[in-house]
């Protein structure tokens, strides 16, 4: 939010609050248009605090409708309410004194889905970051820790069902067709963690016993009918449990654990303490209308808010600036429970595929900022890929660095030392340091500095000396307000590999200091000397993605070929493989822009074909080692002067070239690499469907058509291979016969299920080429959309402007002028929504210079609006750098 004066909010003005909350005490009674939220607080003066200054709570779109102060109404005079702000004076000169205030508010009406609103009737709220001061005036930061009780008072035929957090207390009949419900939640929390959701949903009911012996009731509440589709979530809740148990020593605190299922949701799912309210898309799953990618998302998300109980709600955030506190922890925790459930490798694939292509472009572009900022206009901004996802790298360097054992330790004392507090970035190194004896001082450059280090590797074999010599210079390109950069501590993993594919054993390694296989670079520039190497290595960097830089080094085709093979960590043959691929397609790119025919050397080909012929290797893996870089990706590894049409031209050059030569491989894979069995969301079986996909991608290039793909489509007996037929079909073959009637008949057959629908959209909405647009413009004019539904813009609006270079980036500024239309029209309904669906232009600086100042003009356009939200505001100005 920007401060009244319209200046930033910024760390270093950050003072704890004059007065304490101890108690919170809410009657809500519920009514779609005029809902009355009381409001009862009891206050502390804190010692040292200023006997008259006023307490000014905060509000937003507020109506004020009462005041008491100890009990007795207030008078004017020793108050100002406003829609966002209620400022009290005169307050008793006691150390403690209660408030009593009063405020109406209309949940029907609430587009922005923050506070209180109403999902298909349900009444639910999002009070994270800023939301609860939507529902009532208060202290609405996060180290403001109270402990609520709330009493819920609804139409029993409207509402039967009265949820809040904490543990059930009494329940009763008001008469009149009203009844209530009261909720306690014993654990001191802030505001943003409040929850309530009133309505009529169904149940599903398990229970788990925590290592210590007491029983929780899991409860997830769905729509009527849907139950089957929230097994598979209950069933990643309990494995959730267990393995923060067994992992962390982490147990949970409350007899009842509760999520809830709404169709309109901002974002996937929210942690509020016992009462997690999830975006559907991340809780509903059944074979007939989730993919496997819906399964591991599902089980990811369920993981992340239950882990938040733990890394957010036992101990939060002081200030928004340290919100990577909790999200970057707890994305590290979800990443390695599911590296713990599914394979290892192929999710720390998945997990550099999705750094590389979200957070590496924010890093590069207008928007790049810390993993922990220090100031910011609009907080709902900074829920970005940086502080989630590189925060989630820090916290996994930090383990590299320390080794799991010690870093465990330090873990420790932060949930024992912190339990109950609001803390910071600097609490939490402190107690890597207090529990290891560890420096981190240069480490926690991380969190301060923006931009993707790189480092710049030489080497070169003395055969006569036997030593290889490696010198690495580091940098960290300039980001917008930080010009000068320091140097960073790197923990590199590296291996050395022999011609016939051992791992060589240097006798001794100088110029850089080492622990086991990880080299921890501090200096700009390092000059190491490996001795006692008998013969030629080839050097593997990088291994597992141990820091999340970018690294220029020009190792030879061959080398790279040679790790493609012989690596003996899976993760790493992929990143030699994929690196491979990426210097053929900007190549190839090249010679594309400049209109000259693309060539493809057989290095790539045959390695990528041998890796897929490896039988001994899991199908996932295969399947990733055949998915090439995306457009986009290529696009950011150019990273400047771009035309998305070459790009395009030039990739679907090479994947011809791999099509053709390894057709024989792909046809026989496709033929036999599906489970024989009913359909499991396991990931064995998703992996061989991905790698079966993968391969009928190859073939639709040589003798596959679109005629040949409709039968498969129509026999699938699941989402995944449907949704990727459908794919396929409208991807490579648009406008084709065959595909218009794959198109109806998924339509007609999910009509019902907008999640699926949603599938269907982004499907057609990521067709290549400038006549999708068209395509995108008739989509939203049918009842399948609502822009008020952010999981319908997301799948139409926000998989155009974000999933289809060539579509969005046309070359007459279309598609941009377009999105600037509807990011108006949003921004008028939903804020938060509109403002990162625009970041898709976030790289706008780096295309070619047509299309760049196009891309300035759509910016300009929304720029020039007389109201503008302050997130897109934001946005918009960064982006275009005032
Ligand atoms: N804290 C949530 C999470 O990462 C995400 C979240 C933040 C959110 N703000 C939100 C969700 C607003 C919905 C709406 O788990
Ligand atoms: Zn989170």
């Amino acid at each position: 939010m920007r401060t009244e004066t319209g200046q930033d909010v910024r760390l270093e003005d950050y003072k704890p609050t004059a007065f304490e909350i101890e108690t919170v005490d809410l009657t809500f009674r519920l009514n779609p248009e005029r809902t009355i939220v009381t409001s009862r607080l009891s206050l502390r003066r804190r010692s040292g605090a200023e006997k008259n200054s006023p307490l000014v709570l905060d509000g937003d779109e507020l109506t004020f409708a009462g005041l008491k102060i100890n009990d007795v109404a207030a008078d004017e005079s020793r108050f100002t309410a406003t829609p966002s702000k209620l400022e009290v004076r005169d307050l008793p000169a006691t150390e403690f004194f209660t408030l009593e205030i009063t405020t109406e508010i209309a949940p029907v009406s609430n587009s922005k889905l923050m506070g209180l609103y109403r999902s298909s009737g349900v009444y639910c709220t999002q009070c994270e970051a800023e939301g609860f001061r939507r529902i009532t005036y208060f202290l609405d930061r996060p180290d403001v820790l109270a402990i609520y009780s709330t009493r819920i008072e609804a139409l029993a035929a409207e509402a039967p069902l009265l949820l809040s957090n904490g543990n059930p207390g009494e329940t009763g009949d008001l008469g009149d067709g009203w009844h209530y419900a009261v909720w306690h939640d014993p654990h001191p929390k802030p505001s943003y963690l409040f929850a309530l959701v009133a309505g009529d949903l169904s149940v599903v009911r398990d229970s788990f016993i925590t290592k210590s012996g007491k029983p929780v009731a899991l409860e997830i509440y769905v729509e009527h009918g849907k139950e089957a589709q929230a097994s598979y979530a209950m069933d990643a809740l309990k494995r959730s449990m267990k393995w923060d148990e067994d992992r962390f020593g982490r147990e949970y605190d409350l007899s009842v654990f509760m999520i809830v299922a709404v169709s309109d949701f901002n974002m996937g799912a929210m942690e509020n303490k016992g009462l997690n309210i999830f975006n559907d898309k991340y809780v509903l799953a059944d074979a007939d209308t989730a993919t496997d990618a819906d399964y591991a998302n599902i089980e990811a998300i369920i993981a992340h808010e239950y882990f938040h109980n733990w890394t957010g709600n036992r101990i939060t955030c002081r200030d928004w600036f340290q919100l990577c506190l909790k999200e970057g922890l707890t994305v590290y925790r979800d990443h390695e429970f599911s590296a713990d459930m599914r394979s290892r490798p192929v999710k720390r694939i998945a997990e550099v595929r999705l750094l590389k292509a979200h957070q590496f472009p924010e890093d590069s572009g207008p928007l790049a900022h810390p993993v922990r900022p220090v100031r910011y206009s609009e907080i709902n901004n900074f829920y970005t890929a940086t502080v989630y996802e590189k925060g989630s790298e820090v916290v996994r360097m930090l383990a590299t660095i320390l080794g799991l054992k010690e870093f465990k330790n330090g873990l420790d004392l932060y949930f024992s030392r912190h339990d109950g507090d609001a803390a910071t970035i600097e609490d939490f190194l402190a107690c890597f340091e207090d529990a290891t004896g560890a420096d981190l001082s240069q480490f926690s450059v991380w969190y301060h500095q923006a931009g993707t280090p790189v480092i710049t590797v030489g080497s070169n074999y003395d055969a006569s000396e036997r030593t290889l010599k490696v010198e690495i210079e580091q940098s960290v390109p300039a980001t917008p307000g930080e010009e000068r950069k320091k140097p960073m501590h790197i923990p590199l993993r590296f291996g050395l590999i022999a011609a016939d594919g051992a791992e060589i054993e240097a006798t001794g390694i100088a110029g850089v200091t080492t622990h086991g296989d990880v080299m921890h670079l501090k200096k700009r520039r390092h000059e190491i000397v490996f001795k006692g190497i008998q013969s030629r290595p080839v050097l593997s960097l990088n291994r597992s993605f141990s820091a999340p830089i970018n690294i220029r080094y020009e190792q030879s085709s061959s080398d790279l070929s040679h790790l493609a093979r012989f690596e003996t960590e899976p993760y790493s043959r992929w990143q030699a493989l994929n690196e491979l691929a990426m210097r053929t397609l900007i190549a190839a790119a090249k010679s594309a822009r400049a209109e000259k025919a693309v060539e493809c050397g057989p290095a790539l080909v045959e390695s990528l074909i041998a890796t897929l012929a490896d039988d001994k290797l899991e199908p996932a893996l295969r399947g990733q080692a055949i998915t090439l870089p995306s457009e986009a990706d290529i696009a950011r590894e150019i990273g400047n002067n771009i035309d998305p049409d070459a790009i395009y031209t030039a990739r679907n050059a090479v994947l011809d070239r791999i099509a053709a030569d390894g057709s024989g491989t792909f046809s026989e894979i496709a033929d036999t690499i599906l489970p024989d069995e009913p359909y499991r969301p396991d990931a064995d079986s998703a992996g061989r469907r991905a790698l079966y996909l993968a391969c009928l991608g190859y073939l639709t290039r040589t003798d596959t058509s679109a005629e040949d793909l409709l039968p498969i489509f129509r026999s699938a007996d699941n989402m995944t291979i449907l949704s990727g037929l459908l794919g396929l079909m409208a991807h490579r073959f648009p406008g084709s016969n065959a595909t218009e009637t794959a198109l109806a008949e998924f339509e007609k057959r999910f009509s019902k299920n907008p999640l699926v629908i949603d599938k269907w959209m982004s499907v057609q909405a990521t067709v290549p080429g400038s006549d999708t647009l068209g395509r995108v413009k008739h989509l939203m004019a049918t009842p399948h959309f609502s822009i008020d539904n952010p999981n319908r813009v997301r799948a139409l609006i926000g998989s155009f402007a974000a999933g289809n270079p060539t579509g969005f980036n046309r070359l007459d500024g279309d598609g941009y002028t377009f999105l600037a239309e509807q990011i108006v029209e949003l921004d008028s309904r939903n804020p938060q929504v509109a403002a990162r669906i625009l970041t898709a232009m976030r790289s706008w600086k780096s295309l070619e210079r047509q299309r760049r100042e196009k891309a300035r003009a759509a910016l300009g356009m929304i720029s020039g609006q007389e109201s503008l939200s302050p997130d897109v505001r934001d946005i918009t100005n960064r982006m275009l750098g005032q």
